[in-house]
């Protein structure tokens, strides 16, 4: 759908921003470029809807170099977000998400209610739509902007870096959002960012640029971590990169054992020893926080089982409509729980049994086993 044929940018002060660049880029693909700050990123993005123009090379949108199409009806195939959503401030939030379809002449009215199911989509509550964009949380100013540059349904979606200015647990959400829509709505993705865990989230490609507009390896997250193409690349995603690749690694198969679980109401009655912990639940079996000998103690000293009970830690859930959890949301439940011990939970919620830090770590390396075996059969075979 787009395509960088030996493309470079030379800006007049003589910066070479972007230096040979080939890429191609699927139709319905989420694609991220990721890299360091001054790397090309945003001026190749730009270069997709003529914003910036190449010194030499040629960039194709649907087999058309975009330089025969006329840069306003180019952009109109183009939904743009940028950090902080960019909205207009005088204008209230579902104008902002109409202002496209208006210029393009569809009428207010209608522009109106087609915004309004724009904003329900990108997970925005309706009473917002009258607000001005200054009365937004960032995280929601963000949403907005997404909404407005999905409002005329353009089949590519141009993202920069628009996730940077939003605290970690909100980008979390708006990452999860983004994943949804896409499985909904199919677009053509390319979305900016300088963030290599942001990019192996949401991307089913991913092009990693150097420090000096040059690409150094275009392939899948899981490629990418596995087998970088350079040292830079290497390095690059290197921090962390083992507990990242648990991530495309299967829990379902994790063995849990039993978790001593009780009732608050039967909590004070406990007898534990030290470092015993005891997962507290409610009547639907579903966890509510980890309690040791101390707890107890203080629930029979006249404290509630909440105020005695630790905050359990993350919960993962193995399989559920043919999903499954991968070993990273295993092991963070695992050393997130104050019992060491990370809690798996059915669809409904409810405890299936517990998973130790070992146990997962004794997965993955069983799941390495059986991978080592299946290289070493096929060998022979591809001679
Ligand atoms: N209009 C311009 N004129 C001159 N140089 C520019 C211009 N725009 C960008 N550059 C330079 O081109 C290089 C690439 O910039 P670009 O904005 O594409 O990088 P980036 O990868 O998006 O970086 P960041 O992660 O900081 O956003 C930088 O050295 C930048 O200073
Ligand atoms: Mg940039």
């Amino acid at each position: 759908m787009i395509r960088f044929s030996d493309v470079s940018k030379r800006f007049p002060n003589g910066t070479v921003a972007v230096r040979d660049l080939d890429l191609e880029i699927a139709a319905g693909s989420f694609t991220v470029f990721v890299g360091p700050s001054g790397g090309g990123k945003t001026t190749a993005m730009r270069m997709i809807n003529r914003m910036v123009t190449p010194t030499s090379g040629t960039v194709f949108v649907d087999d058309r170099d975009v330089r025969d199409v006329d840069a306003v009806r180019l952009r109109r195939g183009m939904g743009y977000v940028i950090q902080s959503g960019g909205l207009l401030p005088h204008r209230t939030v579902v104008d902002n998400v109409a202002t496209v379809p208006v210029l393009e002449g569809t009428s207010r009215r209608s522009a109106r209610r087609a915004a309004l199911d724009v904003l329900a989509r990108v997970g925005l509550d309706p009473v917002l739509a009258g607000r001005y964009p200054a009365q937004l949380s960032g995280g929601q100013q963000q949403r907005v902007g997404v909404a407005r540059a999905l409002a005329a349904d353009p089949p590519i979606l141009l993202m920069d870096e628009p996730f940077s200015a939003v605290d970690p647990v909100v980008r979390d959400e708006l990452q999860r959002e983004m994943r949804r829509l896409q499985s909904e709505l199919r677009k053509t993705i390319v979305f900016v960012t300088h963030d290599i865990d942001e990019a192996v989230t949401l991307g089913d490609r991913i092009a990693v640029f150097g420090p000096a507009g040059t690409l150094e390896q275009y392939d899948d997250p899981q490629t990418l971590l596995a087998s970088p193409a350079t040292d830079f690349v290497a390095d690059f995603v290197g921090r962390d990169r083992g507990y990242r690749g648990l991530s495309f690694r299967d829990a379902s198969a994790v063995p849990l054992h039993d978790v001593r679980t009780a009732p608050a109401s039967d909590i004070s009655s406990l007898e534990l020893d030290a470092g015993d912990w005891v997962l507290v639940v409610d009547d639907r079996r579903r966890p509510r926080g980890w309690i040791d000998a101390t707890g107890v103690a203080a629930t029979r000293a006249g404290a509630t089982v909440e105020e005695a009970t630790a905050a359990g830690g993350s919960l993962f859930t193995p399989s559920s409509h043919g999903r499954h959890a991968d070993l990273r949301q295993a092991l963070d439940a695992a050393i997130s729980s104050p019992s060491g011990v990370g809690v798996a939970v059915d669809e409904d919620g409810a405890v299936l049994g517990g998973v130790r830090a070992s146990e997962v770590v004794a997965q993955l390396a069983e799941q390495r086993r059986a991978e080592d075996r299946t290289r070493a059969l096929d060998a022979p075979r591809k001679g």
